[in-house]
């Protein structure tokens, strides 16, 4: 594996390669012994604002012993409309691998193809991989394993965080049911090609009806702020509540990406409930950067 770009283009057996790797960096936890990265600079080009991504790819490239670059897009020449053809040739020459969050997922598959550095997608419109990558490991952490597990995403079933769900319930085949209002539903053909056992309605206790897992993100995900009134006239209800739960029954594993908007995609004391397994979620975002970073082939 050269890249981390998409969940779509994994398949299962990498997936689990970053899984089992993820469990030996939490295990190992701090500076590695071995110091893979050592010698080695990591530009993070982020063009949306990041609290976790940002933090657990400086640390776990330091930890690594590698050293990371930040350059927020706005201060370098791409935000000034350098284009990113001639923004990743440069970095080509200077650097061995890079990190970027974006808009357009062509802009980092086209980074990916002209700089010839190692590449992980830190989020797109399309996906966010590190996050779900991450995810799968906090659930099979807390529950064993995935199989026969039902995962209920509530909200923005459009949204990069969806999507990359739909692609790992497809390729692992765990069942995925997406609560999402009509006009945020994903296209019906992604979840075609997608395949597996996925299904999207508009009823969220039907949905969460014997869940293993809640999942959440937020109605208004970042260069969608100008719907934002839109966005929560159409998601109220679209929420993991306490009527969620029940209807899940047993004790459903409550996650969420974070940021967190109380009263929005998660009521304040589910959230605070379940602070254990979110707050866990998050750690586990660093010894999963530091699991792919490790495991994208260096240049030949
Ligand atoms: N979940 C997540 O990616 O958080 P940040 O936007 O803070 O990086
Ligand atoms: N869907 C959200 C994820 C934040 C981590 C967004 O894109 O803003």
């Amino acid at each position: 594996m050269k890249h981390l770009l998409n969940i779509e283009s994994l398949d299962a057996a990498q997936i689990d390669g970053i899984l089992a790797r993820t469990a030996e960096m939490k295990r190992l936890r701090g500076p590695h012994p071995d110091a893979p990265l050592a010698g080695e600079c990591w530009a993070l080009m982020f063009s949306k604002s990041s609290t976790r991504t940002r933090i657990s790819f400086e640390v776990g490239i330091r930890e690594l012993g590698g050293q990371p670059v930040f350059l927020a897009a706005n201060d370098i020449q791409l935000g000034r409309g350098e284009p990113i053809s001639d923004t990743a040739r440069v970095m080509g020459r200077m650097v061995q691998g890079a990190v970027i969050r974006t808009y357009a997922q062509g802009d980092v598959e086209q980074f990916a193809a002209l700089s010839g550095l190692r590449t992980i997608n830190a989020l797109t419109d399309l996906e966010h991989p590190c996050q779900i990558l991450s995810d799968l490991f906090t659930i099979i952490e807390k529950r064993g394993s995935l199989d026969g597990l039902t995962v209920t995403f509530i909200g923005d079933g459009d949204c990069n965080v969806a999507r990359s769900w739909i692609w790992a319930a497809a390729k692992l085949g765990f069942a995925l049911r997406i609560a999402a209002p009509a006009k945020f539903q994903p296209p019906a053909e992604l979840v075609r090609r997608a395949g597996g056992d996925i299904v999207v309605t508009t009823d969220v206790l039907g949905a969460s009806t014997g869940a293993d897992v809640l999942y959440t993100d937020v109605w208004v995900s970042m260069g969608k702020e100008d719907e934002t009134a839109f966005r929560n006239a159409q998601f109220g209800g679209y929420q993991i509540n306490q009527a969620a739960v029940d209807a899940a029954g047993g004790s459903p594993l409550v996650m969420h990406c974070l940021p967190a908007y109380r009263g929005k995609e998660i009521t304040a004391d589910v959230f605070e409930g379940n602070a254990q397994t979110i707050f866990d979620q998050a750690e586990n975002r660093l010894h999963t950067q530091k699991a792919v970073l490790t495991l994208l082939e260096k240049r030949g």
